[in-house]
């Protein structure tokens, strides 16, 4: 439709009309025969039969079938033929399921990001997806919060800026949106990383500065990327709940970035400003949240009971309110939806490209290059092919590995890491045994509970627990090495699964302390949402593979490492602590004014453990051996106009082809605020052939030195400046120069 068209419709349209427009609801119900609204979610938002054919969005109903028949549904009912928008969360993966975003961001390559964004989009589009909730971008510094597992920039701002960008092109083109598009939904606006303690939904309380310098970064890129649309998050910011500030959304986001899509809040986010103690009740939070500038109530009940009251009232503008109805008009024409309500739903390509051949190929390529190669003793990866294997562990033979947002693909058919291994070196060279259950019966209750799931028995718990342990003993004895697949479980992270305990559950370090009695080389492969603390299970085993929630081709992927077919060359993107004590950890972090300095007591350290991190960011190895030399500047002095070309050579000192993530980090030496240790500034992956040696280039600009002063001015200032170039945030060769 053409824009005056849209305007012609808002005219038509009644207060209730368009009140519905501004409501998202779930939409399993709209999936029974005859929506019910008097159970379920439903009933709670007092929605009438007729209020739900006006709704102007659901969520979480994917599928070309259900998109046909609701949507049907819902145009026969619906006065003036205005479509749904069907908004989904396809966070890494629809069908074809893709390693959670942490591990995605551990390539440290936008092809990676790109590709998988784009392969999960083109499944989730012709499933009938119009908006995707995604890229989560939010700042993460404590591995205690559950959702560190989203976020696809994690411990920096500079790799929040550059991924953002990345999955919104990838999603919604890298021109104007068009109807063979899905909008992206940047979220959660603004700084959920930041809860207090790491535990979810808790308070954010930082300075404007801290926000700006480290938090904002990622939402602006995905803004200016051209986002149609950003989530308001749960927690405060500044005192005031993100759905209803006005300085966040109207001052900061509208006017200052020129944001002019649509923002919803997050899932029931607007009625908890009522628990948040700064809306009396539900009207009083619908008024603050039009008034704060919330186009959609994402399943609360504060728009649909109270919007219209609002405006017959005259507390709220039918002009405000018009302003948000036209914002959702806009989206639906810009997707194509009134000249086909089906958007890209294509039940014909659903069968030829949902989980096929291609898609599960691409999956595992793209898979190799996120996985985390910590720790490998004397090279003892990758495996000899001829090698008896013990496989143990709860994840040997196990699918759970697709991580919390796995929500489209449910009961899909993957291998299994015992079933990749025995096809890779035959099954009379894998010695399987599960070894333990990945967590005891207690604890994997308090999760199901929590979820409104029935508890299960785990019939003879403790006689099995011995059993699986001598089982599993017996099987290692007559191997010549143990591959131990560990893991926390894959509801432990992801929303609402903060954690105070980051390690490995007990029960697994357990079957580890017997294996490691064998005295055998034992390599292990730990699966996680978050990073862990595996000092106590490093320092039991030669090599370390990080996996994270690898998805579908996960097994494939990791065989391919473990048996040296692909060289892994991921590196960390979140500090992994020695201890759960140390969280909050990142690289990036002051200096303070008692700096560690050997064992001297009056400095800011623990007394019981190290004070830096287990493994840093930026961290990770590789089966080839990289040399850095011959860092040098062009020149030591720059001026706002000039710019520094960094060199450094790079050399490959093995026999093995492989890829090397390059790190530049700044730091600002002295300033009118404190600065970081370092920042990373820009990165390139590199590869090189056996023996290869190349010279990188980096360019520093002005632009990489500026920061945000004590008047909030986002500036440069002259001094002193340091520069690192290395294999990850600790290992470097350092430069200096001085900007005038
Ligand atoms: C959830 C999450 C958000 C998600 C939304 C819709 O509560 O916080 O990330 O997109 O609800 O499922």
């Amino acid at each position: 439709m053409k824009q005056e068209q849209v305007l012609e419709l808002l005219k038509q349209m009644t207060l209730g009309e368009k009140v519905g427009q501004l409501i998202q609801v779930l939409g399993e119900d709209f999936l029974r025969d005859n929506v019910d609204i008097t159970t379920g979610p439903l009933r709670e938002l007092n929605l009438s039969n007729e209020d739900l054919y006006n709704v102007g969005s659901i969520l979480n109903v994917v599928g070309s079938e259900n998109i046909r028949k609701i949507q049907d549904e819902y145009l026969a009912k619906n006065r003036l033929k205005i479509p749904l928008l069907f908004m989904a969360d396809i966070i890494n993966g629809y069908k074809t399921v893709l390693p959670i975003p942490i591990a995605q961001g551990c390539s440290w390559d936008t092809n990676i990001v790109y590709d998988c964004a784009k392969l999960s989009i083109e499944e989730g589009k012709v499933a009938g997806a119009n908006v995707n909730f995604s890229p989560m971008v939010d700042l993460v510094r404590d591995a205690r919060w559950g959702r560190v597992m989203e976020s696809i920039g994690a411990e920096d701002p500079y790799l929040g800026e550059v991924f953002a960008k990345t999955i919104v092109q990838a999603y919604q083109g890298k021109d104007e949106l068009n109807s063979k598009n899905v909008a992206a939904c940047v979220k959660h606006f603004a700084a959920y990383g930041a809860v207090e303690a790491g535990r979810d939904y808790n308070t954010v309380d930082m300075s404007e500065r801290e926000f700006r310098q480290y938090y904002l970064p990622a939402y602006k890129s995905a803004i200016d990327s051209g986002a149609k649309m950003i989530m308001t998050s749960f927690n405060t910011v500044n005192g005031i709940p993100s759905s209803v500030n006005k300085w966040l959304l109207r001052d900061l986001l509208r006017k200052e970035l020129g944001f002019k899509g649509i923002i919803i809040s997050d899932f029931s986010a607007i009625e908890e400003t009522i628990a948040h103690g700064v809306s009396i009740d539900s009207k009083d939070a619908a008024y603050k949240a039009i008034t704060a500038g919330v186009d959609i109530d994402m399943m609360s009940r504060a728009y649909s009971n109270n919007l219209k009251n609002l405006v017959k009232e005259g507390k709220v503008s039918e002009e405000l309110l018009d302003e948000s109805v036209l914002r959702v008009l806009q989206l639906k024409n810009e997707l194509g939806l009134f000249e086909n309500p089906y958007g890209n739903a294509n039940a014909e390509a659903e069968k030829r490209i949902l989980m096929s051949k291609e898609n599960l190929n691409k999956a595992r390529k793209l898979t190799a290059d996120t996985l985390v190669l910590l720790k490998n003793e004397n090279n003892i990866l990758p495996l000899k092919k001829c090698n008896k294997i013990a496989l143990i562990g709860p994840y040997a033979d196990n699918i759970g590995i697709l991580g919390s947002w796995s929500i489209f693909s449910e009961g899909v058919k993957i291998p299994t890491l015992k079933e990749t291994f025995e096809n890779k070196v035959g099954k009379d060279n894998i010695l399987y045994s599960k070894g333990s259950e990945i967590l005891k019966e207690k604890d994997i209750n308090r999760i199901l509970l929590a979820d409104g799931k029935k508890p299960i028995h785990l019939e003879n718990e403790e006689e099995n627990e011995k059993k699986y342990v001598k089982e599993a003993i017996e099987t290692a004895k007559n191997s010549d090495i143990i591959i131990l697949a560990i893991g926390e479980h894959y509801k432990q992270s992801g929303e609402a699964c903060s954690r105070a305990n980051i390690e490995i559950p007990r029960i697994q370090q357990n079957l580890l302390n017997e294996l490691s009695k064998l005295n055998k080389k034992i390599v292990a492969i730990v699966f996680s949402g978050r990073p862990l603390v595996l000092k106590d299970i490093s320092e039991k085993v030669n090599a370390v593979l990080e996996v994270w929630f690898p998805g579908v081709e996960g097994a494939n992927a990791i065989t391919d490492v473990i048996f040296g077919d692909i060289n892994p060359s991921a590196k960390l993107t979140m500090s992994f602590p020695q201890d759960a004590g140390q969280c909050p950890i990142y690289y990036n972090h002051y200096n303070t004014g008692r700096p560690q300095r050997g064992d001297f007591r009056f400095v800011s350290r623990y007394q019981d453990i190290p004070t830096e991190s287990y493994y840093p960011f930026g961290y990770g190895l590789s089966y080839s051996k990289f040399i850095y030399s011959d860092l040098k500047i062009s020149n030591k002095k720059m001026s706002k106009d000039s710019k520094i070309i960094v060199a450094v050579k790079v050399k490959n000192d093995s026999n093995v082809e492989g890829a090397e993530v390059v790190e530049l980090y700044i730091q600002d030496l002295v300033a009118s605020v404190v600065r970081p240790v370092r920042e990373l500034k820009a990165f390139t992956k590199v590869h090189l052939s056996a023996f290869e040696e190349k010279t990188i280039e980096f360019e520093i600009t002005v632009e990489m030195l500026k920061f945000w002063n004590e008047k909030l001015e986002y500036k440069a200032e002259s001094g002193k400046f340091k520069i690192f170039v290395g294999t990850n945030s600790k290992d470097t060769l350092e430069e200096v120069f001085e900007y005038e």
